[in-house]
């Protein structure tokens, strides 16, 4: 038997969310919001600082396009989150838990609850999905010895 999904929160993760308070506008001012959290975030602002150094609109603008894509699933997004990660150095497991938590304060400030929630669920799926491909590995831990 297939077991069936856990908890579904709004339409499936592959569905559009079609609900006529969120469009591309009310996605941007989302995003805008939650970047403004995560540079002034001790932590997690100057690693954004060290990557992005001048002019900040181009990067919110494809963060909107990529969470338009997420939610309402209109392919305005087209490029690969997993390596834009996998270069980050200095990114630590622990740091996605600051970033989920700015996220889930700014989509619950600004979204219905039952909005902010699916926001945050696919959030949380894909940064379990990023941390996977940047902290989990099979081989065994490296000793002293190499
Ligand atoms: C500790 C957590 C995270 C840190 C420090 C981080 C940092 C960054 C940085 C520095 C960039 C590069 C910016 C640029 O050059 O445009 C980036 C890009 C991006 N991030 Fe994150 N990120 C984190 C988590 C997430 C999560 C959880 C998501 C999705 C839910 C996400 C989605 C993206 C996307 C879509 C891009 C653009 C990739 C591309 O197409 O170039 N990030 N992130």
């Amino acid at each position: 038997m297939i077991p069936s999904r856990p908890d579904p929160v709004g339409p499936l993760p592959e569905q559009p969310l079609v609900d006529p308070l969120v469009d591309r506008a009310f996605i941007g001012v989302l995003v805008r919001d939650f970047y403004s959290r995560v540079r002034a975030d001790p932590r997690l602002g100057p690693i954004f600082a060290s990557e992005i150094k001048g002019d900040w609109e181009p990067h919110l603008e494809k963060m909107t396009d990529f969470w338009c894509s997420v939610i309402m699933k209109d392919g305005s997004y087209s490029g690969r989150p997993v390596p834009a990660h996998l270069k980050l150095k200095q990114v630590r497991d622990g740091d996605f838990d600051i970033w989920l938590g700015h996220f889930q304060r700014t989509a619950a400030e600004r979204c219905p609850p039952e909005i902010a929630a699916v926001f945050v669920d696919r959030a949380e799926r894909i940064a379990r999905s990023l941390r996977l491909a940047m902290f989990f590995r099979l081989e065994r831990p490296a000793t002293a010895a190499g």
